[in-house]
């Protein structure tokens, strides 16, 4: 793909040290396997805010993406076939009815972007499609400059964008000839922001939007809770005093996230304050973890320190740009294989029996942010 897209996908916030700590801090963990005594069956299913589940992983929201033509349809699609349920971007290139149509587990995620009627219209819209659960993201600071470029987005693709964009775009022939085919201009807008009886926003016009939105407070989240009505997950939390106030908050479930190290950098890796956060609320709510995750082993590492299961962003988008829906099927296979065979070697006979018995956890791994001084930082 060309190289602005490749930037898009790759690159974290500023140094990109969260980025890198996420997957790094998986590597530190380590295993502690059997010899005998394994279980010759062994049952990966879960089921995540009572939806049912083949393997703990789910579709992580990400929004416009220029990777694949047939973009969240594709990966609707992927998923479906393996079972997975489909976290869907309000920022998505694809609406969310055609999404909602190609796999039956869809969960529609908002940012807290316009005024209080233009989220109760997105919602209702969403809910009318079939999503059966809220992702509510509100992790993102705006803080999205890149030590190494940020990607260009163009507002819409018409000749001068083409002309100007060609130098980049001329070298990966594959890749244009993957948008060639269908016939049609990529559409840079946002359907799932669109108003009733107006047009679809453009990518920045919706960031405009949601930039000049006040921020919320937790009686917003409360509203926001409220009015969904259905399972209700809150992605972006870090700090155990955050996850607490969201219980409050009335969440269904969470998501222990650092936005894949796209927001502020020098956050910690998710992996190393999953465990205080379940200890403080996880008999309260759901506790999923997403940033870092390309193994199956990464998945089984997340369940033994208190995941429910683990959310992907970057691992099914490299699928997506290398082969569409039948790569994004591929990184889902080899995820369900990674996981088997930790399963397997741990012992066991499903995926609830991970404990942090099977891990391997070095001294200093673990933090706490907002319950009191942390000592440690994270590794670099
Ligand atoms: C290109 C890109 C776009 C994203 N867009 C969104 C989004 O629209 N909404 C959201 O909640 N999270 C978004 N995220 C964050 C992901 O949902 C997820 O938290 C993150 O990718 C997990 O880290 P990983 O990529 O290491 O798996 C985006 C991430 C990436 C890489």
């Amino acid at each position: 793909m060309p190289a602005m897209v490749y930037g898009a996908l790759v690159a974290g916030s500023e140094r990109g040290r969260t980025i890198k700590d996420n997957m790094s801090a998986f590597a530190e963990l380590g295993f502690a396997p059997h010899v005998a005594g394994q279980q010759a069956q062994r049952d990966l299913s879960t089921t995540v805010m009572g939806v049912e589940t083949a393997l703990p992983v789910l579709i992580s929201p990400t929004g416009v993406q220029a990777v694949h033509p047939e973009g969240e349809v594709a990966i609707a699609r992927a998923a479906a076939n393996r079972g997975v349920i489909m976290g869907l971007s309000s920022y998505a290139s694809k609406p969310v009815e055609e999404v909602a149509a190609a796999n039956p587990n869809v969960f529609f995620q908002m940012y807290w972007s316009g005024d209080r009627d233009a989220m109760v219209q997105r919602m209702e819209r969403a809910r009318k499609a079939g999503a059966k659960a809220l992702i509510a993201t509100l992790d993102w600071s705006f803080s999205n400059g890149r030590d190494w470029g940020s990607p260009v987005i163009p507002e819409k693709i018409d000749l001068k964008t083409a002309v100007k964009l060609a130098p980049g775009v001329l070298p990966r022939p594959g890749w244009l000839w993957s948008f060639a085919k269908t016939g049609r201009i990529p559409d840079l807008s946002v359907p799932n922001l669109q108003p009733p009886g107006g047009q679809a926003p453009t990518f920045f016009g919706a960031y405009g939007e949601w930039m000049q939105t006040p921020p919320p407070t937790w009686e917003d989240v409360a509203w926001l809770r409220k009015e969904w009505g259905g399972p209700f997950m809150l992605k972006g939390v870090t700090r155990v005093d955050d996850a607490r106030k969201a219980v409050d908050a009335g969440v269904t479930a969470l998501s222990v996230s650092n936005h894949g190290g796209n927001n502020l950098d020098t956050t910690p890796a998710t992996i190393r304050v999953l465990p205080s956060i379940v200890e403080a609320v996880g008999d309260q709510v759901e506790v999923l973890l997403d940033g870092g995750v390309r193994r199956g082993g990464d998945v089984a590492k997340a369940l033994a320190l208190g995941a429910r299961a683990v959310l992907i962003g970057r691992a099914y988008l490299w699928g997506l740009a290398a082969n569409g829906q039948a790569g994004v099927e591929n990184v889902l296979d080899i995820l369900r294989g990674g996981l088997d065979s930790a399963v397997l070697g741990l012992g066991h006979s499903s995926v609830h029996e991970l404990s942090p018995e099977d891990l391997v956890i070095p001294p200093g791994f673990l933090l706490t942010l907002g319950g009191g001084a942390v000592a440690d930082a994270p590794a670099s």
